[in-house]
């Protein structure tokens, strides 16, 4: 593993320490590692005190089991509890949970922990009405509303875990979801805004449910008022089923294991894995990362983590842990450009944000419109930012410090994964300096190593696989359905550790420069999607013969889908021109979603194979890079690349 352009960086890497009146007032401080270390069970035994237990756990950790981890033996709570009731029981009421912000102007609300609390409870009363009970599955198909944490937190406050799918999944992908979890209830919306204009969603349930018999209803919230079809008896308005609840609804504790929610993410194999979270370990990290991450102080600060509910940035760090804190947040619906490229920094002007938190995709595309404009907008409250969800370069890094931060605010660049559920990686703002590009240290309390082929671990300066050597609260507790695939997929590349699919690298400094993954999945404007996933989606279409995706390197989305495809023969006679491109990119949309579709397709007669018959993904990512195509001498026949490099020279690629 080596990148020749990073390790020319590294060597002139800048360095910025933590501001002195930050690092006076942190919220941690640098004994908190040497104290992880002498006792790290003890130290997450001290983090649970942040949540409110209706009965305490009688032992931190039990991985008499492993890889099966049980956090919080014994220990019961309620989620939605420590979210809500507790924040108005202790006076905070008054206090904003989340200033909404909907993507049309001038359509905001600002909700009260008090409101909030009343309108979890009345949608969990809901939820028992219709027949939801404890351990049922419930899909949620949401825009970002203030309903989609109702929803969120009316399932876990009766102990449904929830599945939210994100919202830019197509009706397959739901489907697939509802089916895999067999949820029996799903909530949506007609629609949501995007670029000013409804966009639907309703549909796409109806869609996915013709193949879910099991579905029982359908709770539709009315956000744009657009026509929508109505089946009968089985859609219910929300408006209505929530609308006449009452606001009392007594919560019971669940055991600190019961699971909280499934959230899908893409793997190596075309199918989605469930990633299992429960309720105790994953509440702790949420709510202590969060805390500590961003040197949290809940009754100043004005919080935004802009991402989509539908992803796991979305539950930990615009639900889960805000809340657990009682924060108060920004939440917005729209896009970046809706209805002008100024609105994020409008946004923060307007709601005095301090805490900024968002992907390198965002940054860039930022960058690209120019400085100019958030140079408009008064950013003088921001205090601290974040980046989260892919490798953030240094060109982004510095201008999101500089132009963004205004060179006062460390930026925290955060790794961690779905399967984490919680940051595992990441400067800690009062204590570490940040480096441009680095996720610098694990934090306390977590072990992360960076291992060669065999599994030791590298020399400062190497690089080698991510990996993560003890269990943490928030960890995954298995696939949904299939501990096996959970054993196989992280526990057994370096049997006793967990394998997290990160190439990284160490520093001279013995800091973490995360270098993307090593295995089928790419990572698209910080969106995970799996080549074979795609590859599955275009193989299912009648014209496509065979198919071959690989993530290659874009200045805009970090990585970018880039497709080679071997037509039908009956299709090829027609002719490979520019309608089968639009055709196949439509197709994978309408298969898994928009985000997916790929950037470029390109029409070849063969693929670059091994004698065993594997696709040489390397050889087709040097082409989609436009680099010379490496080592070709295991390929069974040679001259299949000297075909694809020539049809790439006659310019059949299409963008
Ligand atoms: C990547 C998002 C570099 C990584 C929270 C990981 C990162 C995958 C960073 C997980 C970062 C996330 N630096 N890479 N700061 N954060 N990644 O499950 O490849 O959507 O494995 O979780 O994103 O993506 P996921």
């Amino acid at each position: 593993m080596s990148s020749p352009a990073l390790t020319n960086l590294m060597h002139e890497t800048r360095r910025f320490d933590p501001p002195a009146e930050l690092a006076e007032h942190a919220n941690v401080t640098a004994d908190a590692y040497g104290s992880a270390t002498q006792d790290r069970l003890a130290y997450w035994e001290e983090q649970a005190g942040r949540l409110t237990w209706a009965e305490p756990f009688t032992r931190v950790l039990d991985w008499d089991d492993p890889p099966f981890a049980k956090w919080y033996v014994g220990g019961k709570l309620n989620a939605a509890y420590n979210c809500l009731d507790r924040h108005v029981e202790a006076g905070l009421g008054d206090r904003i949970a989340y200033h909404w912000v909907g993507e049309p102007e001038n359509d905001t609300r600002d909700i009260t922990y008090a409101e909030l609390t009343d309108e979890v409870c009345r949608a969990a009363n809901a939820l028992l009405e219709l027949g939801v009970r404890t351990g049922d599955r419930v899909a949620i198909y949401m825009p970002m509303i203030p309903e989609t944490v109702v929803a969120m937190l009316a399932c876990a406050r009766i102990g449904a875990p929830h599945t939210v799918v994100f919202g830019g999944f197509s009706s397959t992908a739901l489907q697939d979801r509802i089916l895999d979890c067999d949820a029996r209830i799903v909530i949506t919306a007609d629609g949501g805004y995007r670029r000013g204009i409804p966009s639907a969603l309703k549909p796409a349930v109806d869609e996915a449910l013709k193949s879910c018999p099991d579905v029982r209803n359908v709770v539709v919230v009315r956000r744009t008022g657009q026509q929508i079809e109505w089946n009968e008896g089985r859609d219910l308005w929300w408006h209505e089923v929530v609308g006449k609840q009452s606001s009392e609804h007594e919560c019971e504790a669940f055991d600190a294991e019961h699971p909280l929610y499934v959230m899908y993410t893409s793997g190596t194999t075309g199918k989605p894995k469930g990633i299992l979270h429960t309720t105790g370990g994953y509440l702790v990290g949420c709510s202590w990362t969060q805390w500590a991450v961003f040197d949290l102080k809940p009754d100043i600060d004005v919080y935004w983590t802009a991402a989509d509910i539908g992803w796991v940035t979305g539950h930990s760090y615009i639900v889960y842990g805000p809340l657990s804190n009682a924060t108060t947040s920004v939440m917005y619906e729209g896009t970046p450009d809706a209805p002008h490229k100024g609105r994020w920094w409008e946004i923060v002007e307007k709601y005095e944000v301090s805490i900024l938190y968002c992907a390198p995709t965002a940054i860039r595309t930022f960058m690209k419109w120019g400085a100019e404009i958030p140079q408009k907008f008064d950013l003088s409250s921001l205090r601290l930012i974040g980046s989260v969800g892919e490798p953030i370069n240094p060109e982004a890094y510095m201008w999101y410090r500089e132009t963004i931060g205004g060179d006062r605010c460390p930026v925290v660049d955060t790794w961690w994964q779905t399967e984490t559920g919680m940051i595992m990686i990441t400067p800690l703002p009062g204590v570490t300096s940040g480096k441009p590009g680095s996720a610098m240290t694990p934090l306390p309390g977590v072990c992360a190593a960076v291992v060669d082929d065999s599994g030791k671990p590298v020399q400062k300066g190497s690089g080698g696989y991510l990996v993560l050597t003890e269990p943490w609260p928030a960890m995954l507790r298995t696939i949904w359905g299939d501990d096996q695939r959970y054993v196989d997929t992280y526990w057994s590349r370096f049997p006793g550790v967990y394998f997290a699919g990160d190439g990284a690298k160490l520093d001279e400094d013995g800091d973490i420069w995360l270098l993307g993954r090593v295995d089928d999945v790419m990572n698209v404007s910080g969106h995970r999607l799996s080549t074979t996933e795609i590859e599955s989606a275009l193989v299912s279409h009648p014209k496509v013969a065979e198919a071959a995706v690989v993530g290659a390197n874009d200045p805009d989305t970090g990585q970018a889908v880039n497709a080679f495809v071997i037509l039908r023969e009956s299709a090829a006679d027609e002719g490979a021109g520019a309608e089968i491109v639009t055709e196949l990119r439509d197709h994978v949309a309408k298969e898994i979603g928009p985000i997916a579709k790929p950037k470029s397709i390109m029409v070849v007669l063969e693929l670059p194979k091994t004698r065993s018959g594997k696709i040489m993904r390397r050889l087709l990512r040097d082409v989609a890079e436009k680099r010379e195509v490496g080592d070709v001498t295991t390929l069974a026949d040679s001259s299949v690349m000297d075909l694809i490099s020539a049809n790439l020279a006659g310019g059949k690629q299409e963008d």
